[in-house]
């Protein structure tokens, strides 16, 4: 059966860690759901890592949708958690409830994330109130790259400081039942952690979150350029599939495949 957000909340209070991950096809979403993640992001990074951006601004409605709809088929028990993507939520509230409610009604997610603190909170409110389970996320918040001037570790002044625990405070009041915070310095992130009473998910927080979340691409070293320091790759993919693929296209260019066990 798949989990909600009151087995999510239950994890909390018995002190588990709240493991995540993205994933962006039926594929990898199987995979992932069949180790037992209790959450899958449909993440707005699938604009990098399977659009070919260079960042999650230009991901379209059309785009979560066809992802989400293909991650959902590939789990079956795991929360399926659908990114908002940049501008579906932010100019009119009534539109932020329609985008929103697509993502669960055509998508099939069970959940929703809008990135931002205070400023979104009364978004975040509204679409609670539709009966849409919101998770929040502060700190780095990559819709914003163009404003923020760069992927930046944040909360290093006292002033930013202050601004992420009423963020997150703000996010929580709205009815939140978890929040990212995304390179967050890990003392910061450990009191909001403690400050707030909805599950923390960290990624590039430190260890100290509820849970800790990570781009799948990253972990199975799928990811181009270099590897993030708030990364652990456990596979080098972008080794082991070009040599696999090149050898088949050396099987196949010579004759050696098909062989006569492989035909019919
Ligand atoms: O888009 C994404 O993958 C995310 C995670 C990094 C939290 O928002």
């Amino acid at each position: 059966m798949r989990l909600n957000i009151n087995n999510i909340s239950e994890m909390y209070k018995n002190g588990e860690k709240i493991s995540a991950i993205t994933a962006y096809d039926f594929t990898f979403a199987s995979l992932a759901d069949s180790v037992g993640f209790p959450i899958i992001l449909v993440g707005d990074s699938l604009g990098q890592v399977a659009l070919g951006y260079d960042s999650t601004v230009p991901v379209t409605m059309s785009d979560m949708l066809i992802h989400v709809k293909s991650v959902v088929r590939g789990a079956k028990r795991s929360l399926i958690i659908a990114d908002m993507p940049f501008m579906s939520y932010q100019s009119d509230i009534s539109d932020a409830i329609s985008n929103a409610g697509r993502l669960i009604k055509e998508g099939g997610a069970q959940s929703v994330k809008l990135e931002g603190g205070e400023k979104i909170a009364n978004t975040v409110a509204k679409i609670v109130d539709c009966g849409i389970p919101v998770m929040g996320h502060i700190g780095l918040t990559p819709q914003s790259v163009n404003q923020l001037g760069g992927y930046k570790v944040q909360g290093k002044s006292e002033k930013e400081k202050e601004k992420l625990i009423a963020d997150a405070k703000a996010i929580e009041s709205a009815g939140a039942y978890s929040i990212v915070l995304e390179l967050i310095k890990s003392d910061l992130a450990e009191e909001i952690t403690k400050e707030i009473s909805i599950p923390t998910i960290g990624i590039g927080s430190g260890p100290n979150c509820s849970g800790q979340i990570q781009v799948i691409h990253d972990v199975l070293g799928l990811s181009l350029g270099e590897s993030y320091k708030h990364s652990r790759q456990y596979l080098d993919l972008r080794k082991s599939v070009p040599e696999a693929l090149k050898q088949y296209l050396k099987d196949s260019n010579s004759g050696d495949f098909p062989s006569s066990k492989e035909s019919f």
